[in-house]
């Protein structure tokens, strides 16, 4: 079975990369080997052990180092030698003069002639004399004993594993530790790594290159200093993907709604079929109004119920104001035509109709419809975004304000206010942008403080600040479009050269 190589982490790369030249490592010898913390090895180690791909053998092992006496054997030999030596030398002068030469430790010279004596049988009494004084040589003195043997083991090394002590040295060592302070018993835990048949089928596939690439981008050294390393160009081109993706509009969209929600505005929304009522009358735009013409408008066959367009008391109070405005008498019948809404602006005067807030802050994104060529610069169907904001006292300075940090927020910074007209605010303004990139200033968003005539019929007390306008118009500044169809073409070139995101 091959492993999926793209399960694994890098550090599980790594680490059966460094497994599949040794057989089996301990930890320490992973970490050393790979340049890992311990830490790393030992996780990277479980999910290894969890996917089957090593084994884990915790084993404990025996060792032995020596201990201070030990130490000064070593050196000077143990006491059973330096006293047969030291007898061997002045065999006439009795036991207590020699020890003395010695200079032993207290409790040694006892142990040192029971040893001598008893276990190693370098030294007897004489027959019939039974004073320690009189003890003679034996001729098996040249023989090391088991524990000389052990001692010798440490010459040069400083611990002795248990498994390499033949059985006279295991003598020897069982001995020695008997004696006190002679030699110490450590014992500890090895964990060792080693691979399974998984695991090394998985280790041949691995790319060193990968598994290390953390390590030559830490590296100071260039790539030429450290032999088979290779630099990686952090700036080369990459293989360019085509990911499923939503619609640049529908980005757009998302990032208008994250700033009005940034700003503190609540989103509304209402119907796209709307009366003449809502869409031109009550927004104080006289029946005679040349946009509500057959060629801005797109009426629908049918008319909406006199009863359902609005309250009685909406209906008579803007047909008082429009019949005292206008030389035309006001029509209940050109009120009631249905319409393909040509802009937002209906939907935020019947919300303030309906809800008659003191205080609040709205916004709508919805599709309008006008009734127009469709040209580079124009579409019969489009996205209108709305704002509003309304409290007692807010004035104009206040909706340039809300303007500016609203075009701040999408990046705009230099904004300029224009007078103009709309039927339904006064005073009515223009905003202008200047964009950087075609060093131009672009007409925006309009903007006014809704007229009596259209707040108090619908007893709206407080100033209604208003901005509105095509979003159409800030994605073509956005994305560099300079046809308008090019956003609904949906030529697939054109998606794909989009980016997601930008640093
Ligand atoms: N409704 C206007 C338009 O269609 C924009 C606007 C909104 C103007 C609110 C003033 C206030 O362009």
């Amino acid at each position: 079975m091959t492993y999926k190589m793209t399960a694994l982490h890098p550090i599980e790369k790594r680490i059966l990369y460094h497994l599949d030249k040794d057989d089996s490592l301990t930890i320490e010898a992973l970490s050393q080997k790979s340049d890992l913390s311990i830490d790393q090895v030992r996780r990277g180690v479980e999910r290894l052990k969890f996917k089957k791909l090593v084994l884990i053998t915790q084993d404990s092992s025996i060792f032995f180092e020596l201990d201070d006496r030990g130490k000064s054997a070593l050196l000077k030999g143990l006491p059973e030698r330096r006293l047969v030596i030291a007898i061997q030398l002045e065999p006439d002068k009795g036991i207590a003069t020699v020890a003395k030469s010695q200079a032993f430790e207290k409790d040694e010279l006892g142990a040192a002639i029971r040893i001598a004596r008893d276990q190693n049988h370098w030294l007897f009494q004489a027959s019939g004399d039974s004073k320690r004084a009189n003890l003679r040589i034996s001729q098996s003195i040249s023989e090391p004993s088991a524990e000389e043997q052990v001692i010798e083991r440490f010459r040069n090394v400083k611990r002795v594993s248990a498994t390499e002590l033949n059985d006279l040295e295991k003598k020897g060592m069982e001995l020695l530790l008997r004696r006190p302070n002679y030699v110490k018993r450590i014992q500890e835990q090895i964990v060792t790594i080693s691979m399974t048949t998984n695991g090394r089928s998985a280790a041949a596939e691995i790319d060193v290159l990968e598994s290390h690439r953390g390590e030559f981008i830490r590296s100071e050294a260039s790539a030429e200093d450290r032999p088979g390393t290779i630099a990686i160009d952090l700036h080369a081109a990459v293989k360019v993907a085509y990911p499923g993706k939503t619609h640049p509009l529908t980005d757009l969209i998302a990032e208008i709604k994250e700033i009005f929600v940034s700003m503190g505005f609540t989103e509304i929304e209402g119907n796209i079929i709307q009366t003449s009522f809502w869409n031109f009358d009550a927004l104080f735009t006289l029946q005679d109004h040349p946009a509500r013409e057959m060629h801005d408008t797109y009426y629908l066959s049918g008319l909406a119920n006199v009863e359902e367009i609005a309250t009685k008391e909406q209906i008579t109070n803007v047909s008082k104001i429009h019949n005292k405005n206008s030389i035309n008498a006001w029509d209940i019948r050109e009120s009631n035509r249905l319409v393909l809404r040509t802009h937002t602006t209906p939907v935020t005067l019947k919300y303030l109709a309906d809800n008659q807030p003191d205080e609040a802050k709205l916004f709508s994104v919805g599709t309008v419809f006008r009734n127009e060529k469709v040209t580079k610069g124009h579409l019969s169907e489009f996205f209108q975004i709305e704002g509003i904001a309304t409290k007692p006292g807010a004035s104009i300075r206040d909706l340039m304000g809300l303007q500016t940090e609203f075009y701040r927020k999408l990046g705009i910074q230099k904004v300029r206010f224009w007078p103009t007209f709309f039927p339904y605010t006064e005073p009515s303004l223009q905003s202008m942008v200047y964009i950087e990139s075609i060093d131009k200033w672009l007409e925006l968003f309009g903007m006014g403080i809704f007229r009596d005539e259209v707040a108090l019929p619908m007893k709206i007390r407080n100033p209604v600040l208003a901005w509105g306008g095509g979003l159409e118009r800030l994605a073509m500044l956005r994305l560099g479009v300079d046809d308008i169809r090019t956003l609904y073409s949906n030529k697939i070139e054109w998606l794909r050269s989009v980016p997601k995101c930008q640093l």
